[in-house]
């Protein structure tokens, strides 16, 4: 297993490039299967998350190229089989939005019951009922979910709390539904409205998407995909706590301000100076591009946050504002409400020096804390890369262990992070 050797104290300076958006990619490539036509994505991130995925569509019968620079051909014509096995699913729960396209395109669907992870118990509850709610007949076999539906029709879907699979899940499956589908209480992250726009050039009927109300007109058949991926919006935030934790002057390119909003309030209100450069002409066009550019000329100030569905705070950054959080000048608050158990980076922190307390869902963090290096363990995507953004800050050297979470959701962190001047490698454990 690999790890990740960080000599903390480099300000970091210079330029860094955002690629796309894993939570966008992974239901874009399960998107495939809803059309017999090929398939291409751009922009695709280099993770491993996105190798799982292909995975499971070739293990579907799918055919998928993978060309440099994040270019994916997907075609689904000739898949034959309608089971998402435990192996996969298990390894990246995402798999679980296959459930949605299979029982459309084919309506059956055999998905492995996706069980629970290092955050949190993770049911699909309300994947099924709404699902329910289009006339699928849903049982639970064997650790598997079977879902049979000669033909979607569909239905007025209530969702108890905004779940994102679960609003994808059903975006998918009511593309091909007969009739109308109208979901309330949807996610509205900007993952769902890059579906809807790549399922509305298939040919899709979809209002809504974006906002707690999308109406959907079900359609025949779907036709080919051509679409580029949306910028990671947590990546790109994970760059500028990076700038902001050491104290640096980085420019985020792909960075879309419009969908870091809450991120940047906070940031802001920590005293960091935000701007979003002028693009050079001719460079993507609107929508597509962006930049932002992060200066953290003081200690950062305490921060109050609550984690929430989109647009509020998300709880992607959460695990990063909390190492930024330690080096305030003051005691900070965060109030996990999304996941159960995502506080999995307090410990490591804690091995640093970090004054972290827990009661419940709030964590107060202790500020002005000098955190040294130390040698600690990866538990979660976003928790690991806390610990690489305390190391960059800490006084001496910090060893991040388990980097294959890292790796799940961050392409080339370790060279990206050198490139602004940070001393970081990557080593064989
Ligand atoms: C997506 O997970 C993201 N993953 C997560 O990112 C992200 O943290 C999460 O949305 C919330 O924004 C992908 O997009 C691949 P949810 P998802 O359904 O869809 C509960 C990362 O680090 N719930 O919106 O699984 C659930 O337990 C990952 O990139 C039910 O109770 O999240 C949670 O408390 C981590 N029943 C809340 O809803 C259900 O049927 C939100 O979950 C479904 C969800």
């Amino acid at each position: 297993m690999d790890k990740i050797v960080i000599e903390g104290g480099s300000r970091l300076q210079g330029e860094v490039e955002v690629g796309g958006a894993k939570n966008a990619a992974l239901p874009l490539m399960l998107a495939a299967l809803l059309t017999d036509e090929p398939c291409r994505l751009t922009k695709v991130p280099g993770v491993a998350d996105i190798d799982t995925a292909g995975k499971l569509l070739a293990g579907l019968g799918a055919s998928i190229e993978r060309r440099p620079g994040g270019e994916v051909l997907i075609d689904c014509s000739s898949v034959d089989q309608w089971e998402a096995p435990y192996d996969l699913v298990r390894k990246m729960r995402a798999s679980f939005v296959a459930l949605g396209p299979l029982l459309a395109r084919f309506g059956r669907a055999r998905v492995s019951w996706p069980g629970g992870c290092a955050i949190g118990s993770r049911p699909v509850d309300i994947h099924l009922s709404a699902l329910a709610r289009l006339g699928a007949k849903i049982e639970q076999r064997h650790g598997y979910v079977e879902a049979d539906a000669r033909q979607l029709k569909g239905g007025h879907v209530i969702f108890e709390k905004p779940s994102v699979g679960a609003t994808e899940n059903l975006l998918m499956a009511a593309c091909l539904a007969k009739g109308s589908t109208r979901l309330e209480n949807a996610a509205r992250e900007p993952e769902i409205v890059d579906l809807a726009e790549a399922l509305a050039k298939m040919g899709a009927h979809i209002e809504g998407a974006g906002s707690s109300i999308i109406e959907i007109e079900g359609v025949e058949r779907l036709a080919a995909m051509d679409h580029e991926v949306v910028s990671d919006r947590i990546v790109a935030a994970t760059y500028l706590v990076a700038a902001a934790i050491t104290g640096g002057d980085v420019v985020v390119r792909g960075a879309r301000p419009e969908h870091l909003q809450s991120p940047l309030e906070v940031l802001t209100a920590m005293g960091a100076t935000i701007e979003t450069p002028t693009l050079p002409t001719g460079s993507a066009g609107p929508g597509r591009a962006g930049a932002l550019r992060l200066v953290m000329a003081q200690q950062p100030r305490p921060l109050q946050i609550g984690t929430a569905p989109y647009p509020g705070f998300p709880t992607d950054l959460q695990a990063q504002f909390m190492a930024l959080a330690c080096f305030a000048d003051g005691d900070s608050t965060i109030e996990e409400s999304i996941f159960e158990n995502r506080f999995m980076h307090v410990q490591e922190l804690a091995r640093m020096g970090a004054e972290i307390s827990l009661v419940g869902h709030r964590a107060t963090v202790r500020g002005a804390k000098l955190l040294s290096g130390a040698p600690v363990m990866a538990t979660d995507l976003r928790a690991s890369v806390s610990l690489v953004l305390a190391g960059l800050a800490a006084r001496g050297r910090t060893e991040v262990l388990r980097v294959y979470h890292l790796d799940r959701g961050y392409e080339s962190i370790e060279q990206k992070l050198s490139c602004l001047g940070a001393d970081i490698r990557r080593e064989r454990d």
